[in-house]
């Protein structure tokens, strides 16, 4: 039976980092599941597929092909879609809300699932999303979930885009992140929310470090 650690919770909450750097820290697998989200938006547009069209975007979803490379000097792993490196085309915001309204879309989430799956392998796997604790690993030995407040993910947020040199507005992006949250909680279908067993973590005033090393102490007790 190989080990899970599901990392959920919302968009801005430090997950991604985190779950990335446990994986590397404990030696296991990786699965970033909004990529795939993203990968299909990103697939759907370059097909020419609206994001509306649930039974076109199911095939495409059921017969996506993507592959994770290995991890590059100092960066994340390759993302192939269709042989083509898609690392940095699926980061930005227009894929980001496409994956939202995709995700959305019970054949989509249907078709996703056991792809998903497919990452529980020796010796263990870190997965970050949504419905990692309540749907795709609901037998996880460890489930965190990682909130901060709406105004502090802002803010991190708007220092990662000025630090790119984007020109950007800290009250326009407290406004984004407040309509997804509203979103991605209101869904009908895998609504973001803890999982019964969960353990709740509020990173508002925590570092990356701290965040990390609290979550290596709960998977060793
Ligand atoms: O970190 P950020 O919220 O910007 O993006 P992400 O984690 O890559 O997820 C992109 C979108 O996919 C989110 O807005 C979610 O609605 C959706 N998603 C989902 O529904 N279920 C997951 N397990 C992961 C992502």
């Amino acid at each position: 039976d190989i080990s899970v650690i599901t990392i959920d919770g919302p968009s801005g909450s430090g997950k991604g980092t985190v779950a990335t750097l446990l994986a590397r820290q404990l030696g296991w697998n990786f699965l970033d599941s909004g990529a795939l989200y993203r990968i299909l938006a990103l697939a759907a547009q370059k097909h020419g597929i609206a994001l509306d069209d649930e039974e076109r975007l199911a095939v495409l979803a059921a017969r996506l092909d993507v592959r994770f490379g290995a991890e590059g000097e100092g960066k994340g792993a390759a993302i192939l879609l269709e042989g083509d490196d898609v690392s940095e085309a699926i980061r930005n915001e227009s894929v980001g809300a496409g994956a939202s309204r995709v995700a959305a879309l019970p054949a989509i989430r249907a078709a996703l699932l056991q792809r998903q799956k497919d990452f529980r392998q020796a010796p263990g796997l870190v997965a970050d999303g949504r419905d990692m604790g309540t749907v795709v690993f609901a037998d996880a030995r460890l489930k965190i979930f990682l909130t901060a407040s709406a105004e502090e993910r802002a803010r991190r947020r708007f220092l990662q885009l000025k630090a790119k040199g984007d020109d950007v507005n800290l009250a326009s992006l407290i406004d984004e992140i407040r309509a997804r949250d509203e979103r991605d909680t209101q869904r009908a279908v895998a609504p973001l929310k803890p999982a019964g067993d969960a353990v709740l973590l509020d990173s508002t005033a925590l570092s990356i470090e701290q965040v990390l090393a609290s979550i290596l102490s709960e998977a060793a007790s």
